[in-house]
C-alpha cells in the first residue's frame, strides 16, 4: 500500500515520476504528490499534492510548470489521517522532503518529543514525524545520509522511505524496513521505486534493498549500506517484467485483461511439469525432495483470495496426498497460541509476496518451531519468498487490477502440483495416477479458455445482478472455496453485499435470507456431490429464490422458471475448481461494468496490504 518513486538525472525527471506513480497507483489511490528540487543559485523544494487520482496531481504539476533533475513522488492509501491534501505525501520539514510507505508504530511518542523541541505538525500522519526527525538531525550537523541512518534507528514499525534535501542537491537517500523498495540503475541517472513497474521505461537493472538497508542515490552511482551502516554490495538483478504486461492493450480494464490472460498464465505455471513429463519435487526448489518427503502434514497461511486457494488445496492435499492439512487466515494465526508440529510444512500463499499479515504469520510459525517453509508467490524477489526455505513462483505475470484473478488460478495450479508431488513422495500417487494428473493438467488451459467463451451469457446475467443489493453463493466440497471467491469478487468490485455458504449449511440459518429478491448463485459441477447440491437448490426454489447455476456441459440440468443455467466445459475432474472460478470472476466483472463502479480501483482498497 502506497507507492514510492524517486529519480535523479540530467534530464527532467517529472515525467518519470508521474509515469512511475501511474504505474504504482494500484498500490494506493487516495491521493498523490511529488516534490522536486527547484534549480537556481539557491535551490529550494517545490511540492504539489492532490487528493484523487494521479492524473489530477499530474495536471496540477504541469500547470505549475514543474521541471527538475531531482524529485520524489508518492501515491497514498490512507492509514493515519484521512484523505486530505495536508495528509498526502511528500511531507516537508524546512527544506527536507520525504515520502513514506508503511506505518510508524511509535509515532505518538516521537510526536511528543518533537513538539517539545518546537516542531509544529501540519498533518495527522505518522510520516510527518520522520520529516521533522530528519530535520532535527540535519540541524544538529548530520549529512542527509547520516541523518537518515540515525532517524530510522529511532523508528519502530515498517517503512520504505525516500528523502531529499535542498541543502544537498546532488543526491537523495532511501531506506527500507518491512516494505518493498528497490534502486534502479540507469546511465548517468538512478532511481528508487516500490516496484520495478514504476521505472521500467528507464531501466531494468535493479538492486533489491534488504531489511534495514539505506542507500545513497546519485546521478553517477549508488551506494547501499546495511543495517549497521556498513557499505554492502547487494548485487544487480535484471528484471524480466515485460512492458506489455503493465499496459492495458486492447482491454478496457486490467481485471478484464487479467481474467483473459488465464489460459496463458496457467500454461506458463504448469510448463515445467509438462516439460518434465511428470511432477518432480524440484518444481519446488533444489532441496525440495528431502524436505517434502520428511514432512507429516501441511499448515497453509494466507489472506483473502489467497486464503481461498489454500482452502481448495486442503481438499486436494488430504484426499490425494493423504496428509493432514490445516488452513488458516494469516492475521488470525499470528495472534493465537497455535499448535505447531515441526514436521508440518508451512505453506504461505501470496500474490504480492509482501502482505504484512502473511509475512508476520510466517515469522510466527518459525518462532513456534516449524522447521520447513514453502512460499507460493507471484512476485519474484518479494519479501515472503525471500524469507522461505522453498519457493515456487506462479507465472501469472504482473497483476494490476486490485481484485485478484489470474494469481488465484495459478496459485491453485501450483498447489495442485504440490499435492501430486506430496502424493508421490508419500506413496499415495503411483506412476499411472501421476500420468493421469498430468493429462488433466495439460487440458486445463483449454478448459479455462472454453469457460471464458461463456462471457456473453454471463454478461447478460450481470445486467440483472446489477439491480440487486445482496447475493448468495453456494458450493460444496472443492467448490465451496470457489463460492467464497465468487462472493468476495462481487462485493469487492460491485459493492453488492454477497455471502457464500457450503450448500448443505443453508438450512442451518442462511435460508432465512432467501426470497424472490435474493439471487442465489450455485456452483454445481458434475461431481459426486451434484445430487446433494440439487436438493439444496430445491430448498431455495421452494422459498421463491432465483437460482443462477453454473453447471458442467455433461450434467443433465434443465432450466425452468427461476432456475437459470450456464454450462461451463465438460467436468474437469479434480481441477474443476479452477475452471469454475472463471464464470464467477466474469459475473463480478460484468456486474461492476453495469453498475459503473471503478473495476480496477475499487473504493477503500489497495493491491498490496503491507499494513495490519
Ligand atoms: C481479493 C484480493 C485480496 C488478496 C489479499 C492477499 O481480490 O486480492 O483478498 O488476495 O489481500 O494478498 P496477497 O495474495 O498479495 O498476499
Amino acid at each position: 500500500m502506497c507507492g514510492i518513486v524517486g529519480a535523479i538525472a540530467d534530464r527532467d525527471v517529472v515525467p518519470v515520476l508521474i509515469e512511475g506513480l501511474k504505474r504504482l497507483e494500484y498500490r494506493g489511490y487516495d491521493s498523490s504528490g511529488i516534490a522536486v528540487l527547484e534549480q537556481g543559485a539557491q535551490p529550494d523544494i517545490r511540492r504539489v499534492r492532490r487528493t484523487g487520482r494521479v492524473s489530477e496531481m499530474a495536471s496540477a504539476a504541469d500547470a505549475e510548470g514543474f521541471n527538475s533533475v531531482l524529485g520524489i513522488g508518492h501515491t497514498r492509501w490512507a492509514t493515519h489521517g484521512g484523505v486530505t491534501e495536508a495528509n498526502a505525501h511528500p511531507h516537508i520539514s524546512a527544506g527536507v522532503a520525504l515520502v513514506h510507505n508503511g506505518i510508524i508504530e511509535n509515532h505518538e511518542e516521537q510526536r511528543e518529543k518533537l513538539r517539545a523541541l518546537g516542531y509544529v505538525f501540519e498533518s495527522q500522519t505518522d510520516t510527518e514525524v520522520i520529516a521533522h526527525l530528519m530535520h532535527h538531525h540535519l540541524k544538529g550537523g548530520d549529512s542527509l545520509l547520516s541523518a537518515l541512518q540515525r532517524t530510522v534507528k529511532e523508528l519502530t514499525g515498517a517503512y520504505a522511505l525516500a528523502v531529499m534535501s535542498r541543502a544537498e542537491p546532488d543526491h537523495f537517500v532511501c531506506a527500507r524496513m518491512g516494505c518493498p523498495l528497490l534502486v534502479g540503475l540507469g546511465d548517468g541517472e538512478n532511481f528508487v521505486a516500490s516496484d520495478v513497474s514504476a521505472i521500467i521505461s528507464s531501466t531494468r537493472r535493479v538492486i533489491f534493498l534488504e531489511e534495514g538497508d539505506t542507500a545513497d542515490v546519485r546521478r553517477d552511482g549508488v551506494q547501499v549500506y546495511d543495517a549497521h551502516d556498513q557499505p554492502i554490495d547487494r548485487g544487480v538483478h535484471l528484471s524480466d517484467v515485460s512492458l506489455a504486461s503493465l499496459e492495458l492493450g486492447p482491454y478496457r480494464h486490467f481485471m478484464q485483461k487479467e481474467v483473459h490472460e488465464q489460459p496463458r498464465a496457467l500454461g506458463d505455471t504448469i510448463e515445467a511439469a509438462i516439460d518434465a513429463g511428470g511432477f518432480p519435487a524440484e518444481l519446488f526448489g533444489r532441496n525440495a525432495e528431502a524436505v517434502l518427503s520428511g514432512i507429516t502434514g501441511v499448515q497453509i497461511l494466507a489472506c483473502g483470495t489467497s486464503y481461498y486457494a489454500g482452502m481448495t488445496a486442503r481438499y486436494w492435499i488430504e484426499s490425494i496426498a493423504g496428509l493432514p492439512c490445516n488452513v488458516e487466515i494469516a492475521s488470525e494465526y499470528r495472534y493465537r497460541a497455535a499448535y505447531a508440529d515441526p514436521k508440518h510444512l508451512v505453506v504461505t500463499l501470496s500474490q504480492s509476496g509482501e502482505t504484512l499479515d502473511t509475512m508476520e504469520a510466517l515469522k510466527y510459525a518459525k518462532s513456534l518451531g516449524h522447521l520447513h517453509t514453502l512460499s507460493i508467490c507471484n512476485v519474484p524477489e518479494s519479501a515472503i519468498p525471500r524469507a522461505s526455505e522453498l519457493v515456487c513462483y506462479t507465472r501469472a505475470g504482473a497483476e494490476i487490477g486490485v481484485a485478484s484473478t489470474k494469481a488465484f488460478t495459478t496459485q491453485l495450479a501450483a498447489l495442485f502440483q504440490l499435492t501430486v508431488v506430496l502424493g508421490k513422495l508419500h506413496g499415495r500417487v503411483d506412476a499411472t495416477r501421476e500420468a493421469d494428473y498430468l493429462e488433466q493438467l495439460r487440458f486445463l488451459p483449454g478448459s479455462v479458455q472454453h469457460a471464458l467463451n461463456m462471457e456473453p451469457q454471463i454478461a447478460a446475467w450481470a445486467e440483472r445482478f446489477a439491480r440487486k443489493s445482496s447475493a448468495l453463493f453456494l458450493g460444496r466440497g472443492l467448490h465451496y472455496p470457489i463460492a467464497l471467491e465468487g462472493a468476495l469478487k462481487l462485493k469487492e468490485i460491485t459493492y453488492i453485499h454477497a455471502e457464500a455458504y457450503p450448500a448443505g449449511e443453508l438450512k442451518h440459518g442462511p435460508l432465512a435470507l432467501v426470497d424472490e429478491d435474493m439471487p442465489v448463485v450455485v456452483i454445481a459441477p458434475n461431481d459426486s456431490l451434484l445430487e446433494k447440491v440439487k436438493s439444496n437448490m430445491q430448498e431455495v426454489r421452494a422459498r421463491g429464490g432465483e437460482l443462477f447455476v453454473f453447471a458442467d456441459q455433461d450434467s443433465n440440468f434443465v432450466e425452468s422458471e427461476g432456475v437459470h443455467v450456464i454450462r461451463t466445459p465438460r467436468h474437469a475432474g479434480v481441477l474443476s475448481p479452477i475452471v469454475h472460478t472463471i464464470p464467477v470472476q466474469l459475473l463480478a466483472y460484468h456486474t461492476a461494468l453495469a453498475r459503473g463502479t471503478d473495476v480496477d480501483k475499487p473504493r477503500n482498497l489497495a493491491k498490496s496490504v503491507t499494513v495490519e
